[in-house]
């Protein structure tokens, strides 16, 4: 009996899309992997150049050009598509442009077929999954995003460089808009298990809680420098995105802090948001309420409203 192939339909084919398609070549993440891109001569480009590394790759995957009828035996659909930030522009301000491109990518994805899970990295990717989810008409936990998993990532990097631990035992979140207003609950914020802030208030100075307040700026800020940088960010991206398809396709139950859409979570109703989830083949099968500082609930809270008044403004 043939195992399940495990079939993933990448939408865009940009530096994004085709780092988390490299990425997932070389961790073996699926069994087959089709590229969609508006610019098909593209795609088929890129599906050439990946396939002549596949001998190098530490297991084969079927990779191909193709089209969204693809999408209708497909266990994941990743959204890539769409333009991204320029040096000194907002996540937010790509809001109207990739929304008209979603609006004629998800329905040709719907007729397909498709009866997947939709992994959405088009920023301000909170809204755009929750663009997703209202025009494909899922189940809200087979529509999520990448939220703050990268910038979990990246905490959990300057964490472990400054305590010199294993960034694996730091365990951390980012929380809220994958933007400006998200924040970390250092509240909630673990080395191992003991409390960040005990180890700081403890240290004789080693440590301190300003450090930490310089880290999460550091995060919320690395995008833009990576940016002014070399134009884009997408190593980082991909990777994650390779990181949330395994967790379903391997049904791990594991906690990443993706976009899932709040049901009275935190209070909060409808919104899409960075929230640490438990991730399986069901996709979010349920989101973690952490305990909050009155000062974590006020950021989180403003941090959706944000949120809901930049999807308020929009024309689906
Ligand atoms: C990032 O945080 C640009 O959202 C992308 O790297």
């Amino acid at each position: 009996m043939f195992l399940n192939k495990r079939k993933i339909v990448l939408v865009g084919t940009g530096m994004v899309g085709m780092s988390f398609a490299y990425s997932a070549l070389n961790q073996a993440v699926c069994d087959e992997l089709v590229l969609v891109d508006i610019d098909k001569k593209r795609a088929e480009g890129e599906a050439m150049d990946l396939n002549h590394g596949v001998a190098f790759a530490s297991s084969s995957m079927r990779i191909y050009a193709g089209d969204y009828s693809d999408c209708s035996d497909a266990d994941l659909v990743v959204i890539c598509a769409g333009v991204s930030q320029k040096p000194g522009e907002s996540r937010l301000e790509l809001l109207q442009r990739n929304t008209a491109v979603f609006q004629s990518i998800i329905s040709p994805i719907t007729r397909s077929g498709f009866s997947g899970i939709f992994l959405v990295a088009t920023n301000p990717v909170d809204i755009m999954t929750r663009v997703t989810y209202e025009l494909s008409g899922f189940n809200a936990s087979r529509v999520f995003g990448t939220g703050t998993t990268l910038d979990t990532a990246r905490l959990r990097y300057l964490l472990g460089d400054y305590f010199s631990v294993d960034p694996r035992n730091m365990h951390a979140y980012v929380i809220g808009e994958h933007g400006d207003s998200e924040f970390v609950p250092w509240s909630q914020a673990m080395l191992a298990t003991k409390s960040v802030i005990d180890i700081c208030e403890q240290s004789d100075g080693k440590f301190c809680l300003e450090e930490m307040q310089k880290i999460s700026i550091e995060v919320r800020d690395a995008a833009q420098k990576i940016i002014e940088a070399k134009k884009a960010t997408y190593y980082g991206i991909g990777m994650s995105l390779v990181r949330i398809v395994r967790a379903v396709l391997s049904n791990e139950n594991s906690v990443l802090t993706v976009s899932a859409r709040l049901r009275g979570e935190y209070g909060q109703k409808d919104v899409y948001i960075g929230v640490p989830c438990i991730v399986n083949r069901n996709g979010v099968d349920r989101v973690l309420e952490l305990t909050l500082t009155e000062e974590e609930q006020q950021k989180f809270t403003e941090s959706c409203a944000v949120l809901e008044e930049n999807y308020e403004g929009l024309r689906l």
